[in-house]
């Protein structure tokens, strides 16, 4: 008789599992006070890699789409609801903070009433959790119709953690805190990361069932565990590929150690994907940089946002890319400022450019020393080599733009286009004054200062035409000998 209920059940179960489940919601649990941090700034906005770690775990809790995320808040919370602002989550207030078990309890009533829906708690701590491995968490979970499956890890030090407890059999039995652990327990190298994937109904009945720890009064979330762990083969550990990922962060020092596994894991990427770092120890890459094969990246370079380094393009020292397109072929630097642009293939940037936001170059542009472009496109085999501003502007292809050349695109008080047709030539040192347009071929006579449209093909001067006074260098050298001598 028992042998075929629980075959019953397993079937029933593996028919829930086929069905297509409801999107997680997702509890961020950020409400804690941070004391270890000897610090002002409320924990979860301290930063790694520029980002708070608040904003790091949301940014990987949103990339799993849940249906809702939920942020416990609490101590310093205006700050971390300035953080929060513009953002598509529900805050929830707990205060006092009496525990990670207390806090989810404040989350439930914020959820949405339908049990299908797997709960995901996230620890606002834990920034280096990638979406891959909540994802392998709540597969697991809907597989085997899980109660819960959490992440375990084992790290270098187990420190402060909770201990994962298993029966014989390998089945997780507890979490036992460090505080409360025997000294046994302290030893076991399997800890829990803080990262949970709970069916909605067994969330709320192991949250009511939760009691004050005697060590401290807290409600412990880890308790949890223990009480759906009861029923056999509800409750999984996971443990984590990569045990970076449970890293979290209590101490500066923990902080600190987190941002060299950042670093570390973006260097990984950008090896993965077939880029050369020559010098990692120097070289900057935020989370979002992506590499195509063969981009090679020389040392003291900072990449940054969503950047993307194309096929076989090579980024020269003390260079900072950001929100940028680097094209195949491309090479950009050495100190080099580029946001917010677009480089085409084979293009050559630098030494000293500064590309702004808008700017895009299409194939074979050459943008030299000393020039700053802003809004500006430049059609392919366009040069600007030298000492140039090009804002609100427009460049033909194979268009040459001398030394010095401006556009003054602002006339104090709104900004103007300057257009620039294919294959112009605009002589050095010459200011295009805005709205203006060169057409296409025209030429500008160096030391220009253009106010109106030159037509197609046309050139435009406007310099006071040369005056040569012959032999009055020679005569003024004379007069001033002659000067000196009466005076010695
Ligand atoms: C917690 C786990 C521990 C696990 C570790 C992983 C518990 C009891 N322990 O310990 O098993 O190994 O994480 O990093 O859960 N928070 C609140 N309200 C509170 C208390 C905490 O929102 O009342 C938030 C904190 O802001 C933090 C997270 O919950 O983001 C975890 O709290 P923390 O005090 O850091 O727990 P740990 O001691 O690290
Ligand atoms: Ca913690």
């Amino acid at each position: 008789m028992r042998v075929s209920k629980t075959k019953n059940s397993r079937k029933k179960r593996r028919a829930r599992a086929a069905a297509p489940e409801a999107a997680p919601q997702v509890v961020v649990l950020a409400a804690g006070v941070g004391s270890r941090m000897r610090s002002t700034v409320p924990k979860v906005l301290h930063r790694i890699g520029g980002r708070t770690l608040l904003e790091t775990v949301l940014d990987t809790a949103s990339e799993i789409s849940p249906s809702r995320i939920v942020v416990v808040v609490g101590a310093g919370r205006e700050e971390v609801e300035k953080v929060l602002s513009g953002r598509e989550v529900t805050v929830v207030v707990q205060d006092p903070p009496l525990g990670t078990g207390d806090a989810v309890r404040r989350a439930l009533p914020a959820l949405s009433k339908d049990g299908s829906a797997p709960v995901l708690v996230l620890s606002g701590d834990t920034p280096l959790l990638t979406p891959a491995t909540i994802s392998r968490l709540v597969a697991r979970r809907r597989e085997k119709n899980l109660d819960l499956a959490f992440l375990t890890f084992r790290p270098p030090e187990t420190g402060e953690l909770g201990r994962v407890v298993r029966d014989p059999q390998g089945r997780v039995r507890r979490i036992v805190e460090t505080r409360n652990a025997t000294v046994r327990e302290r030893r076991i190298a399997e800890a829990n990361a803080g990262f949970y994937c709970f069916a909605a109904p067994a969330l709320e009945r192991a949250i009511a069932r939760l009691t004050p720890n005697a060590a401290n009064g807290e409600y412990y979330l880890t308790d949890a565990v223990e009480t759906l762990a009861a029923r056999r083969g509800a409750v999984e550990g996971i443990e984590a590929g990569d045990w970076r990922e449970g890293w979290g962060i209590n101490t500066r020092r923990e902080l600190a150690a987190a941002e060299e596994i950042e670093r570390r894991r973006c260097l990984e990427h950008a090896f993965d994907a077939g880029a050369t770092i020559v010098d990692p120890a120097t070289t900057r890459i935020g989370a979002r940089v992506r590499f195509e094969p063969d981009a090679v990246v020389q040392p003291f370079v900072c990449l940054d946002g969503d950047t993307l380094l194309e096929q076989g393009c090579e980024v020269l020292p003390f260079t900072r890319i950001t929100d940028s397109t680097v094209g195949p072929g491309a090479v950009v630097g050495p100190h080099c400022e580029v946001e917010g642009a677009r480089i085409g293939a084979r293009s050559r940037v630098g030494p000293f450019a500064r590309l702004r936001p808008g700017t895009v170059l299409e194939e074979e542009v050459r943008v030299g020393n000393f020039v700053e472009t802003k809004q500006a496109t430049l059609r392919a085999g366009a040069k600007a080599s030298h000492l140039s501003y090009l804002g609100d502007a427009e460049v033909g292809a194979e268009a040459n733009i001398g030394a010095g050349v401006i556009t003054c695109n602002y006339d104090g008080e709104r900004k103007h286009r300057t257009s620039i047709g294919a294959g112009a030539f605009i002589g050095s040192d010459s200011q295009l004054v805005a709205p203006v347009t060169v057409g296409a071929g025209a030429y500008v006579g160096a030391g220009s200062t253009i106010t109106r449209d030159v037509p197609d093909g046309a050139l435009a001067v406007t310099r006071v035409p040369q005056k040569n006074l012959e032999g009055w260098a020679t005569r003024r050298k004379a007069r001033r000998k002659g000067v000196q001598r009466a005076d010695g």
